[in-house]
């Protein structure tokens, strides 16, 4: 094990790991519960998010990374420290870890990255920028002189980038994905039926019916909950229209944000563009006709590479083979990483 290089993506919704040589080895949700009370961790990963929106008060169940940044320092920690011991097993694991971060990211944010990790045993810490690791991972060669728009639609953030030789050339980031999508479903569902739904039944209602775009034939699905007026548990059967409904208002936001980027970008990278179209990544690239909403409004292609949402940790790992460059000081500019610790 020792000797061992790793890429970690530390998501908004799921943390991945993908060990050098093995692919990826740990995908789960970051999520924490905690029982305030006794001051104890309960579960982590898969096990906190069975909990989400079914435990008492004193028990909470948080994220600990919020639009992809860690908000809660201690708890990113202890998740990170969890995982690292899982894969690592009983041996000596020293790892040098590439870790994605978004690109509109602070010195002190990145900073509670680095140490967030750093204090689990590492050898050497090296960032990437998460729009870098999803084109990557996707299969896009970026060392070329030539423009490669990818938009990475995770659970908490878009982040929109214009990418040649190695470098982002443009970008920008919103707080609108996934998770915002969950938020517009619950909220749809509360205007037109008074039914309060939790963020577990919104997502679930998303991925098996959610669309942006209308749907060949109409699917309904069964959204449980509580009544607003009464108190009382109802259930009702809602339409894919119904969610395309809901969906469109976040999902026309970040088509709006990305053609804002397309309108800065300079000419010669659009035309590298307009002729390869834009790759979108991210576990919300999944979702039914975001793609094709977005190929009518930028009049480009659009394309979804298999396994959208394992794009940035692929990338990542990827990269692990430019951490020698980095440990020997040949920065260079076609270097993918972005700083090392
Ligand atoms: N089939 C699907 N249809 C729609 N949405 C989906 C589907 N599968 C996953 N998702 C959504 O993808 C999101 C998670 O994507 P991803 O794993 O890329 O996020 P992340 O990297 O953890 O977050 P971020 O990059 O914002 O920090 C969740 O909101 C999830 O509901
Ligand atoms: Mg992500």
């Amino acid at each position: 094990m020792l000797g061992t290089d790793i890429a970690i993506d530390l998501g908004t919704d799921s943390v991945k790991i993908y060990l050098d040589g093995k692919g990826i080895v740990l995908s789960e949700p970051a999520m924490i519960a905690y029982d305030e009370q006794a001051d104890k961790v309960l579960a982590i990963g898969k096990e906190a998010y069975l909990m989400l929106g079914k435990t008492s008060e004193r028990i909470s169940v948080i994220r600990p990374l919020t639009n992809g940044v860690i908000s809660n320092f201690d708890m990113a920690q202890y998740i990170i420290s969890s995982y690292l011991k899982k894969i690592g097993g009983n041996k000596v694991f020293m790892p040098r870890v590439v870790v994605s971060v978004p690109c509109a990211i602070t010195e002190v944010e990145k900073r509670a990255v680095v140490d967030s990790i750093s204090s689990s045993g590492v050898r050497k810490i090296c960032l990437i920028e998460e729009p870098i690791a999803a084109a990557m991972g996707a299969g896009l060669d970026i060392s070329t002189p030539h423009g490669s728009m990818v938009i990475d639609v995770g659970g908490g953030t878009t982040d929109i980038a214009v990418i040649s030789l190695s470098g982002i050339a443009i970008s920008q980031s919103v707080k609108i994905a996934g998770n915002a999508m969950d938020e517009a479903i619950i909220k749809y569902v509360r205007r037109n039926y008074n039914l309060i739904i939790g963020e577990k039944m919104a997502e679930e209602t998303k991925i098996a019916i959610g669309c942006v775009y209308p749907r060949k034939e109409i699917l309904t699905y069964r959204v449980k909950g509580r009544n607003a007026l009464n108190g009382l548990p109802q259930a009702v059967d809602i339409s894919c229209d119904e969610v395309l409904e809901a969906l469109i208002e976040p999902a026309m936001e970040i088509v709006r944000v990305a053609q804002e980027v397309l309108e800065k970008t300079p000419p010669e990278l659009m035309s590298d563009i307009f002729s390869d179209g834009i790759v979108m990544t991210g576990g919300s690239a999944a979702l039914y006709g975001l793609g094709a909403l977005l190929a009518k409004k930028t009049k480009m292609k659009v394309s979804i590479p298999e396994e959208p949402q394992n794009c940035v940790v692929l990338g990542a790992g990827k990269a692990i083979q430019y951490i020698d460059d980095m440990e020997n000081k040949n920065y260079g500019v076609l270097n993918p990483l972005s700083a090392a610790y």
